[in-house]
C-alpha cells in the first residue's frame, strides 16, 4: 500500500502513547503509523488491540537505547515525522533506580535525534521531530504563579532532570544542525490505560480491593490534571499546525491538592461500588513523603489555546467518573498488568513507609 506519509511514534504501547497511536491511525488512514516500543513493564500491546489490524499500523519492538536498532528502523522506513513519547516516566522509580532514566530518556533521545538527522540532513522540508515532555522540568511552584513556556528549567527529581536533559538536546540539535523540532510540556495526565503505579489508577485499584490508599506526606501537594485524550488532541494539533522550533505548554487549569482529589475519588467509588457514603475514605492512609517531593505544578496553556484553538474538556468530575468506569469495566486489563513484577514493586515501594 502507498501512504502519503509515515510517522514514527515511540512509546506507543504506553499510557499516553496508545491514545496518540489510536488517534493517528483512525483519523489519518493515508498516514502509516509505526509504533516503536521496548514493551517495558509500562508498555502493553493490549492497549492497542482494537487498532492492531489496521492497514496503516505497524509495531516494532525496539529499545531506543540500542543505537543499531534505532538506525536500522530509520533504514527500514522513510519517516516524515517522529513523535517521541518513549520514556521511563515514574518519579518514584527514578528515585530508587535512576540509571534506567538516564539511559532511556537521554541516550534513547540522542539515538533518535542522530538517526533522524542522518535520514533527513539532505532535505529537512516537511520533516518534524516532535518531543513530548513534562511540566516537571520547570521544577516546583509555591502557592502562586503558573509555568509558562519562558519559565527557567529547574528539575528536581532524577526523572525530571533526565527529561530536561532530553529537551535541551532536542533544542540543541535544532539550533546546531537545523533539524525541525517542536516540544510540548504537559501537566499530569489521567484516564484509561494508565499503569496503576501512578496516583489515580493506584487509588482506584486499592479502593476497589479495600486496600489502604497511600497519600504521601499530608496530601498537600498540588497537581494540574488533564484528561489523556485532551493531551492526544493537543499533540495532534501541535504536530500538524504548531510552529517549528516552538514550545507549547499543555494543561487545563485544573489544580487539585492530592488529598482533595483522593476524597473526590472515594466519593465516586462509594457510589460505583454501592458502598455507604464515607466507607472508601476510611482507606486513606498518610505515609512517608516522597524524597524531594515537588509541592505544586500548574500550567499556563494560553499559547496553545490562543494560537491553535485547543480546548480541554471542562468537567474534571466527569473525566474522573469516566476513568473510574473504564477501570471497573476493564478489570481484566488491570489484573493482567498487576503481575508478579507489580507486586514486588508495590512491596518494595510501600512496605514500611
Ligand atoms: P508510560 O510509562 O505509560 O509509557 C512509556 C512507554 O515507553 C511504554 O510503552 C514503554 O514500554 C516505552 N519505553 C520505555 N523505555 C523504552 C525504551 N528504552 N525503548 C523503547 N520504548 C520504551 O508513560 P506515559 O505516562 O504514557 O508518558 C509518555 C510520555 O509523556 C513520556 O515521555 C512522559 O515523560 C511524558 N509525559 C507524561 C505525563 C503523564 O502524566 N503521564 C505528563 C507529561 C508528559
Ligand atoms: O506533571 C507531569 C508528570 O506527572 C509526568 O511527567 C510523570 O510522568 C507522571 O508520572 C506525573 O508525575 P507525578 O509524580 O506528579 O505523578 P504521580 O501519579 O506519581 O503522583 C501524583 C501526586 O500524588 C504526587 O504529588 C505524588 C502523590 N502520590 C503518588 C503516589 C503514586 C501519593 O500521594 N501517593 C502515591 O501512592
Amino acid at each position: 500500500m502507498n501512504f502519503e506519509k509515515t510517522i514514527l511514534i515511540t512509546g506507543g504501547a504506553g499510557f499516553i502513547g496508545s491514545h496518540v497511536v489510536r488517534r493517528f491511525v483512525t483519523r489519518y488512514p493515508g498516514c502509516r503509523v509505526v509504533n516503536a516500543d521496548k514493551l517495558t513493564y509500562a508498555g502493553n500491546l493490549e492497549n492497542l488491540a482494537d487498532i492492531e489490524k489496521h492497514d496503516n499500523y505497524s509495531f516494532e519492538k525496539i529499545d531506543i537505547v540500542d543505537k543499531q536498532a534505532v538506525t536500522g528502523l530509520f533504514k527500514k522506513y522513510r519517516f516524515d515525522g517522529v513523535i517521541h513519547l518513549a520514556a521511563e516516566s515514574h518519579v518514584d522509580r527514578s528515585i530508587s533506580a535512576p540509571d534506567e532514566f538516564v539511559m532511556t530518556n537521554i541516550i534513547g533521545t540522542v539515538n533518535l535525534l542522530n538517526a533522524a538527522l542522518n535520514a533527513w540532513k539532505d532535505n529537512f522540508s516537511n520533516k518534524l521531530f516532535y518531543h513530548i515532555s513534562t511540566d516537571e522540568v520547570y521544577g516546583s511552584l509555591g502557592d502562586n504563579g503558573l509555568f509558562t513556556e519562558e519559565t527557567a528549567y529547574d528539575p528536581k527529581s532524577p526523572y525530571s532532570a533526565s527529561k530536561a536533559s532530553s529537551d535541551h538536546l532536542v533544542r540543541a540539535y535544532s539550533h546546531t544542525f537545523g533539524i525541525p523540532v517542536v516540544v510540548s510540556n504537559c501537566s499530569n495526565n489521567y484516564g484509561p490505560n494508565q499503569f496503576p503505579e501512578k496516583l489515580i489508577p493506584l487509588a482506584i485499584n486499592n479502593i476497589r480491593n479495600k486496600k489502604p490508599v497511600p497519600v504521601y506526606g499530608r496530601g498537600e501537594n498540588v497537581r494540574d490534571w488533564l484528561y489523556v485524550e485532551d493531551h492526544a488532541a493537543a499533540i495532534d494539533l501541535i504536530y500538524h499546525s504548531g510552529r517549528r522550533g516552538e514550545t507549547y505548554n499543555i494543561g487545563s487549569n485544573n489544580e487539585w491538592k492530592n488529598i482533595d482529589l483522593i476524597r473526590l475519588l472515594c466519593r465516586i467509588m462509594d457510589r460505583r461500588m454501592n458502598r455507604e457514603p464515607g466507607e472508601s475514605e476510611k482507606l486513606i492512609t498518610f505515609v512517608k513523603d516522597r524524597p524531594g517531593h515537588d509541592l505544586r505544578y500548574a500550567i499556563d496553556s494560553s499559547k496553545l489555546q490562543n494560537e491553535l484553538g485547543w480546548k480541554p474538556i471542562p468537567d474534571f468530575g466527569k473525566g474522573l467518573e469516566m476513568t473510574v468506569d473504564w477501570y471497573l469495566t476493564n478489570s481484566k486489563w488491570l489484573e493482567n498488568v498487576i503481575s508478579g513484577e507489580y507486586e514486588k514493586y508495590y512491596d518494595s515501594m510501600y512496605s514500611g513507609r
